[in-house]
């Protein structure tokens, strides 16, 4: 039996993630590391739990006892790292947690894949830590990080920390960039699922800005393809964008979606702007398809109609993860109920 220890995995990109590589690896046992803070759920996890493969650990990976605890009773041989905190307007309003996670607590993670020696450490970045484009050209591996927001600025210093480690003590790390993911289970204070939820009740989809902001989507599961094949053909030291196909605007996204769920446009309604809003981000993933033999497959068309059905299908969650935490996050963030 090979094992995986997975921080974040009751998040988003980390549920999914784990379903897969249950499904696709039948020799693997997987520990999953979560503090479930407000964008974590076991539940999201539900059909795992009885996977004598699959196994749950509650714990914060900034404290280094409790890490240490969970690389010694688990002896992991890979870590997959996503816990984080990854939206960027909380980042706007407090920057506390993102230093403590997504710095101090990859640190504290590199130093017990050390002392355990472990074989692979795959650290899960984001486009974010490039800075923005303009209307022209893309990221590729070797551009220079200007990451712009404090969430995109502490998950930089993550990195950092990552190949300081590869470099220094040799820890075989693989570092990965991956644009912006939507699908299944995403917390619905990002775009899409916010915009889903909000369009289902007939209520306001605020727009920042212009809505000329460009992202590059990519689905969940092309991300999760990605990240395994990075985990286990890539090259120690080497790090890997992963970006989707298509780009789009924010209004024309958000018009899409109006589509798809047979809304009326004027539901979108202007806010003021996101301080410091990067304005494009495009990747070039031609090393990823290259040397990993990965290319997404999820049209942005059939993904958008998928994932509008996944939120149309599970009310129940979401009315369980627009907890009160949610209400008070809508209300501080748009001066609005949720
Ligand atoms: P998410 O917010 O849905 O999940 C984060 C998970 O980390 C949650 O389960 C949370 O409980 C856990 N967590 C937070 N702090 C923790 C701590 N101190 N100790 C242990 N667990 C903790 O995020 P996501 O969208 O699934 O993102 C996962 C990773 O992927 C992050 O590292 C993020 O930066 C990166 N990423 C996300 C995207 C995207 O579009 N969502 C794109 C590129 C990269
Ligand atoms: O690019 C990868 C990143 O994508 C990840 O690293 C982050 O974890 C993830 O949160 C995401 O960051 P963004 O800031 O791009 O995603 P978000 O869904 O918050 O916003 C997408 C775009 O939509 C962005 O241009 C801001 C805009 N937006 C967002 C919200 C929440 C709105 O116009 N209105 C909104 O209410």
């Amino acid at each position: 039996m090979t094992r995986w220890l997975v921080t974040g995995g009751a998040g988003f990109i980390g549920s999914n993630f784990i379903r897969r590589a249950l499904a696709e690896r039948p020799d693997l046992a997987l520990a999953n590391l979560d503090a479930l803070t407000y964008s974590g759920r076991r539940e999201n996890l539900a059909d795992c739990e009885p996977n004598p493969r699959y196994r749950f650990e509650h714990g914060d990976i900034a404290d280094a006892e409790r890490v240490e605890a969970v690389f010694h009773s688990f002896r992991p041989e890979a870590v997959v790292h996503f816990a984080a905190e990854s939206h960027v307007d909380r980042s706007i309003g407090d920057a506390t947690a993102f230093v403590r996670t997504n710095v101090q607590g990859t640190q504290v993670l590199l130093d017990a894949a050390r002392r355990h020696n472990v074989a692979r450490f795959l650290h899960i970045s984001t486009d974010e830590v490039y800075g923005s484009l303009k209307a022209e050209g893309r990221f590729s591996e070797a551009s220079p990080l200007e990451p712009n927001s404090p969430y995109a600025a502490s998950k930089a210093a993550g990195e950092l920390l990552v190949r300081a480690a590869a470099h220094t003590h040799r820890l075989p790390a693989i570092i990965t960039r991956s644009s912006n993911n939507y699908g299944p289970y995403q917390f619905p204070e990002k775009l899409i699922p916010l915009a889903i939820v909000n369009a289902l009740a007939g209520q306001p989809i605020p727009l920042y800005g212009t809505g000329e902001n460009v992202r590059n989507w990519i689905h969940v599961d092309d991300h999760c393809r990605g990240l395994l094949a990075a985990l286990e053909r890539g090259q120690p030291g080497g790090v890997y964008n992963l970006g989707g196909d298509e780009e789009l605007d924010n209004r024309t996204l958000l018009e899409r979606l109006l589509g798809l769920l047979g809304q009326p446009l004027s539901l979108i309604q202007p806010v003021p702007d996101r301080p410091g809003h990067d304005l494009r981000y495009a990747l070039d993933s031609s090393r990823a398809r290259r040397e990993l033999g990965w290319t997404p497959q999820v049209g942005l068309a059939p993904g958008l109609a998928n994932t509008v059905e996944w939120y149309r299908a599970n009310a129940a969650w979401l009315a369980a993860v627009r907890d009160a935490e949610y209400h008070d996050y809508y209300r501080r963030q748009y001066g609005a109920r949720s």
